[in-house]
């Protein structure tokens, strides 16, 4: 079996935990760690598991390449250097994992899309969800038919942040240093949530359905140039999928998303629990799917069996850019409302009876804003064409 040699790049952040990871089972994989990009190497928890196991580090993804290879290419750094640090690494010859979201904008993720394809090195995107085993058995069981034709899809999620969130330097930015960032809630934190629903919804094991038009509101209460919440009601076929999550609230509610079928409705939480994922059949009959926490990291044995030849990427730029297409023409096209009542609970800035109103919509199958005047009406955004936006090209 090929020892697979693996470039870290981005090892501060959520990069630490995906080091932290492949230090602990590199050698189960036959994975070895041949390099380390990061800028801020020394302020990395990342840091002494490296320098323990002689790991060299570099400033930039060019001095690695200068002198160095790699198989696989792990890229955790912000969303703003992906295309560039993707690109590079396919054409020195690496197979990518590249974080979600692909990169800011769909003009960025075609790009790197036919970089994979010039150069013949797979390229994955990272959204975890798509390599847990339960979700990929549910999604066998949509594709047969088991569960009868879908008919909506509901997602919730309430994850209070505060200062410390906010002042990372790209959070909730349009641009930095003249690149699109686009980083939102439903960009970054919550982009799983809205890319598992699109996923289970495509018509085959690699395909998310791209959805014909959603109606949004979008707000802000932090000071960030995007958005904190999201209330997002998409159009996918004869599937409305609704999707509200925030970080303008009280209290923390993790992933909650009820699927509605025919013959069942399907109930997910990111639990290890059996019944993570379960099926409630009309007859009464329950089917577990199984646990989805434990399987987070499955992705990165998956893409170094994939290096060795030993599978093909299941979640591509394509599958991802079904989430990308939307957040970005809703981040482009939707105003951002930012003259909602607030106040500071802590660090963090709550609408009140935010949390209250999210648990009442989830509970109907509504949208909050249909249950609250505060919001206004949702701004239509027509999905099917294809915008070339200003800068993109
Ligand atoms: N899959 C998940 O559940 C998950 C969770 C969190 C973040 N992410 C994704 O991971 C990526 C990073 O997010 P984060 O929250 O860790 O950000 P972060 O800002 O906390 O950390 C990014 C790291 O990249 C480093 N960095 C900055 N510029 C770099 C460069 N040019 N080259 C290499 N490294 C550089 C920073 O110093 C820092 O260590 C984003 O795409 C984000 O969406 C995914």
């Amino acid at each position: 079996m090929k020892q697979i040699s693996l470039l870290l790049v981005g090892v501060g952040g959520y990069g630490s935990v995906i080091a932290k990871e492949v230090f602990t089972h590199m050698d189960e994989w036959n994975a070895t760690v041949v390099g380390i990009v990061e800028p801020f190497y020394d302020a990395t928890p990342t840091k002494p598991l490296a320098d323990a196991r002689g790991v060299p580090h570099f400033d930039t993804i060019e001095e690695f390449y200068a002198e160095n290879t790699a198989d696989l290419a792990i890229i955790c750094s912000p969303i703003h250097f992906h295309e560039k640090q993707v690109i590079y690494a396919l054409e020195h010859g690496s197979d990518c994992l590249c974080e979600k979201p692909t990169a800011a904008t769909t003009a960025q993720s075609d790009r790197m899309a036919a970089a994979a394809a010039r150069t013949g090195r797979r390229l994955h995107i990272g959204f975890q969800l798509c390599y847990v085993p339960a979700v990929l058995s549910l999604k066998q069981d949509i594709l047969d038919g088991v569960l009868g034709k879908p008919l909506s899809m509901n997602a919730m999620v309430r994850w209070p942040r505060g200062r410390a969130y906010y002042a990372r330097p790209w959070c909730g930015k349009i641009k930095k240093d003249g690149h699109y960032v686009l980083d939102s809630i439903a960009m970054n934190a919550c982009a799983h949530y809205l890319n598992v629903m699109l996923f289970l919804l495509g018509k085959t094991a690699g395909e998310a359905a791209h959805a014909a038009s959603v109606d949004a509101i979008v707000s802000r209460i932090n000071d960030i140039e995007t958005f904190d919440t999201a209330m997002l009601k998409l159009n996918v076929g004869d599937v409305t999928c609704r999707y509200f999550v925030t970080h303008a609230c009280g209290s923390n509610a993790n992933p909650v998303m009820r699927f509605e079928f025919e013959n069942a409705t399907v109930e997910m939480t990111e639990t290890d629990d059996e019944d993570a994922i379960h099926a409630i059949f009309k007859d009464g009959t329950v089917k577990n799917y199984g646990p989805i926490q434990r399987d987070f990291y499955r992705k990165l044995p998956y893409c170094v069996g994939a290096t060795r030849g030993e599978g093909e990427p299941l979640c591509t730029t394509e599958t991802a850019k079904a989430h990308l297409s939307c957040v970005e023409a809703v981040t482009r096209k939707v105003p951002v409302l930012t003259d909602l009542e607030w106040v500071e609970k802590g660090d963090v800035r709550v609408i009140e009876g935010l949390d209250e109103l999210f648990e009442r919509a989830f509970a109907q199958g509504m949208m909050p804003y249909e249950l609250d005047g505060r919001f206004g009406k949702p701004v239509h955004v027509d999905l099917t064409e294809r915008t070339v936006w200003e800068g993109d090209e």
